[in-house]
């Protein structure tokens, strides 16, 4: 595994019996090993192979996203996507090789063959691996997590493997809870009112669809499609998104829909859940007669959210958005930089065939998801995958005249990923401005985020990261532990990104009609 950990032995040894690179780590002392695995269970693993050419998909996918190219909107073929994330053949036969000897076939996971899955019993695992995998508990969320402090990869597949995971990984699930109440709609209404007055009690979707210029008719073209993900559970009702659009949307008469596919065992069925009724009603509400389909994820951790990329690969049509509202700490890929690394290549994949991935930016300021009541933390907490370029970081806003940062907006920069060139003038000329202010907090040379803004709901559109389109958001800031965090400026900043969106003008500007 080319993987370096923070507390990492990176030496050729022998452990257990297995000859190679043995990588080890400290966990944070907030997991607590409770018992070694039962030898009658079993773990299932993920591997991550090296891509033969993704220096080749990171450059088409810039081209086919930028309107000034030649290119713009030419997406990628799922050969072509394929073509560039397949492993290489010596790759795919060391591992394979490897594991035969010990008995294990593993299931190919993803359409390029880039990625292989093992399920296999922990005593099988310990030898393969020289591990010892133990049960462990995070105090935090009371959450038990089978994982090792130490696996040897043999030399001769060590360069054939990119990550190998759960194994020595502790990353938690956290998802941005919502700044939401859930409240029973008003009755019905039967016309729709004009703004202010519609924007002075509550942020609905007639607001929103209002306030950043959306059309009501029903975006009806062919091929429009959504793609919301939820994990942890949650679910969103039919019942409540037909109240929510009585009150909400009494121009539709139709009956609002939404589809449910489930992806590792994720729920379909239940009574809705704040972060996914929320998620659901916003996007159908506001993508009038958009198909929209809810993604209900069984698991949480990493391995869920790249098995629905996954699953999403594997289709030809692929949602023209996939929006999401969960996320994980950046600090805890410290040491799994390469399958960060991976985990965001597969949000390029398909963004070069087309897909709009979205993300939210995080709660509680620049400390984001790393915020504790101690305020312990050393730096800044970015939030993945935010920090990953091949994506659009959504942060919110608050309140209409004038619309300003939320105090909570996740937004900073990342100490993974470098700055992507098309972000590179608007953030340096932020940090100029900035000078040294919170010099040592955070990563100067990372890739900034977030991108846009929205009133911090889950908001919808496709954005061609032109900035002449959006209202720039230039009052309020995200502090945290008592530091003032980020402030607005003109043009891009850590909080609202280059602001929020203007449909009509982002029309204008992707039809090429001029803003
Ligand atoms: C494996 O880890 C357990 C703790 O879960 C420990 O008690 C045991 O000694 C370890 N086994 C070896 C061989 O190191
Ligand atoms: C789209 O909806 C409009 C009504 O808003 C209707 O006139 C038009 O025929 C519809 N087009 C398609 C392709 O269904
Ligand atoms: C994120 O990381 C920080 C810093 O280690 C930690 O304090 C915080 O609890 C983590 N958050 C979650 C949700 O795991
Ligand atoms: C800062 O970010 C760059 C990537 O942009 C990374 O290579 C470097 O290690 C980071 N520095 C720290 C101190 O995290």
């Amino acid at each position: 595994m080319s993987q370096s950990f923070l507390v990492s032995l990176c030496i050729v040894a022998l452990s257990f019996g297995v000859h190679g690179r043995q990588t080890t780590v400290t966990p944070k002392p907030r997991f607590v090993p409770l018992r070694p695995a039962a030898a009658t269970s079993s773990v299932e693993l993920t591997l991550g192979l090296p891509a033969t050419n993704i220096e080749g998909l990171h450059a088409a996918l810039y081209d086919v996203s930028d309107p000034k190219s030649a290119n713009y909107g030419r997406h990628l073929s799922k050969a072509e996507v394929e073509a560039f994330v397949a492993p290489k053949p010596d790759s795919v036969q060391a591992v394979n090789d490897w594991l035969a000897q010990h008995d294990v076939h593993p299931e190919v996971i993803s359409p390029s063959g880039d990625m292989l899955r093992i399920n296999i019993p922990v005593p099988k695992a310990n030898a393969l691996l020289g591990a010892n995998f133990t049960v462990f508990k995070d105090q935090h969320s009371g959450t038990t997590l089978v994982r090792t402090l130490s696996v040897t990869i043999p030399d001769d597949v060590d360069s054939h493997l990119q990550f190998m995971y759960p194994t020595t990984q502790f990353i938690m699930p956290v998802n941005q809870s919502p700044r939401f109440e859930a409240v029973n709609p008003p009755k019905a209404s039967t016309r729709r009112q004009s703004l202010p007055s519609i924007c002075s009690v509550d942020v609905d979707p007639e607001c929103l669809e209002d306030f950043y210029h959306i059309p009501t008719a029903p975006a009806n073209a062919s091929g429009n499609s959504l793609a919301v993900s939820g994990y942890l559970n949650e679910i969103a009702s039919e019942d409540d998104l037909e109240i929510s659009f009585l009150a909400f949307r009494p121009d539709v008469t139709t009956t609002p829909e939404f589809s449910v596919v489930s992806v590792d065992g994720g729920v379909t069925s239940g009574s809705g859940t704040l972060e996914a009724s929320l998620d659901i009603q916003y996007t159908v509400g506001i993508a009038t007669g958009v198909p929209t389909t809810f993604y209900s994820v069984g698991n949480p951790f990493a391995d869920g959210f790249i098995d629905l990329v996954n699953f999403l690969l594997a289709q030809d049509e692929l949602p023209l958005v996939l929006t999401t509202s969960y996320g994980f700490n950046e600090s805890d890929f410290t040491g799994a930089e390469a399958l960060a690394e991976s985990f965001c290549n597969a949000y390029a994949q398909l963004g070069a065939r087309g897909t709009s991935v979205f993300f939210c930016s995080g709660d509680n300021g620049v400390y984001s998801f790393s915020f504790n009541s101690l305020c312990d933390a050393t730096d800044f907490g970015p939030t993945f995958p935010s920090t990953c370029p091949f994506l659009t970081s959504v942060g919110g806003t608050q309140g209409f005249s004038p619309e300003v940062a939320a105090s909570f907006s996740g937004g900073g920069f990342s100490n993974m990923f470098a700055r992507p060139d098309y972000q590179a003038a608007a953030v340096d000329s932020y940090l100029t401005r900035l000078g040294g202010q919170f010099a040592g907090l955070f990563n100067q040379s990372g890739r900034a985020f977030p991108d846009v803004s929205a009133q911090s709901v889950d908001f919808i559109t496709r954005i061609s990261g032109g900035s002449s389109a959006l209202n720039d958001i230039t009052s309020g800031s995200n502090p945290g532990c008592g530091a003032q965090g980020f402030p607005t400026m003109d043009g891009w900043d850590p909080v609202t990104g280059l602001g929020t969106p203007d449909y009509e003008k982002l029309l204008a500007l992707v039809t090429g009609l001029g803003a």
